[in-house]
């Protein structure tokens, strides 16, 4: 793909499909910077794992659900002497349970870390990236904001509400040069499907057309193209990639 070396941040980056987001991107010459949580202690041999790899990437610990820590990296990466060209809202978390046995802390945990980081993280870097007349932003969502899943009441309000946030932000700033998108994954090979009982996750793998599910590295070789200079006229989508389970 012909594009332009660009600086880009990936939230979340340090794992699952974040770490394969900043992975393609690194393959695409982008100059890359990753976030994870503050006081994560196993980031630094994650990084020079990566090294020895031929994959540099900075790294920032930022709470993405509190407003203050999201205006502190703003600062470090600018005092750093960084922009940021690519944003990629990836950072995610669940806390499933059904409605009748969640409590606040799962609702408001997961409503923060999901729906409130697009607000947090977003805010510093829109408008630089209007002045200079080019951005991408590509937010993380998942097929369970589109089709609603058992057990995840919070994490579907969250999902389908990025896809708002993006909509709307993507005619604000479109003629500016700056593109919004949402990429809706399925049920991929991470951490966090893992995590899910295995008898309830065998079922969801049973619904899936193509039989298995995804790899991280096919959701981020979409998410590279979006972010290419030549993705310029897709703004305000939500692309779907989950294997067939749901049909937009
Ligand atoms: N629809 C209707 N009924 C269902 C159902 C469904 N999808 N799933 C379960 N039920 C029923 C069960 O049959 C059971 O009925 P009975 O009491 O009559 O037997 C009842 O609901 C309770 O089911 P569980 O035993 O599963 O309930 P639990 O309280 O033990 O577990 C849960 C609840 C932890 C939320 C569990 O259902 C679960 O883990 N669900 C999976 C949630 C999920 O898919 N998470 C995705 C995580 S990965 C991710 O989020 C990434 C991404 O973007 C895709």
């Amino acid at each position: 793909m012909n594009t332009k070396q660009r600086i880009a941040l990936v939230t979340g980056g340090n794992r699952g499909l974040g770490a394969a987001i900043a992975r393609a991107l690194h393959d695409a010459g982008h100059q890359v910077s990753i976030t994870h949580t503050p006081g994560n202690t196993t980031v630094g041999q994650w990084q020079q794992e990566q090294t020895a790899q031929g994959y540099t990437f900075t790294a920032y610990g930022v709470d993405v659900s509190d407003y203050e820590s999201t205006q502190q990296l703003a600062r470090r990466i600018h005092d750093d002497g960084h922009q940021v060209d690519i944003l990629v809202n990836n950072a995610g978390i669940t806390r499933d349970v059904t409605l009748r046995k969640m409590d606040k802390i799962a609702w408001d945990a997961v409503l923060r870390t999901n729906l409130d980081s697009m607000f947090n993280i977003t805010k510093p870097f829109i408008e630089s990236m209007t002045e200079r007349g080019w951005g991408r932003i590509v937010n993380i969502s998942s097929i369970n904001g589109s089709k609603g899943q058992f057990g995840q009441t919070n994490y579907s309000a969250a999902k389908a509400g990025v896809h708002g946030f993006t909509k709307a932000l993507a005619q604000e700033v479109a003629r500016k040069g700056v593109t919004v998108n949402t990429v809706s994954p399925g049920y991929l090979a991470t951490e966090m499907v893992m995590a899910v009982r295995e008898d309830v996750r065998q079922k969801i793998i049973d619904g899936i057309p193509v039989g298995r599910l995804g790899q991280p590295s096919e959701i981020a070789a979409l998410v590279a193209f979006i972010v290419s200079d030549a993705a310029a006229f897709m703004t305000g989508s939500n692309v779907a990639m989950n294997g067939g389970q749901h049909m937009y």
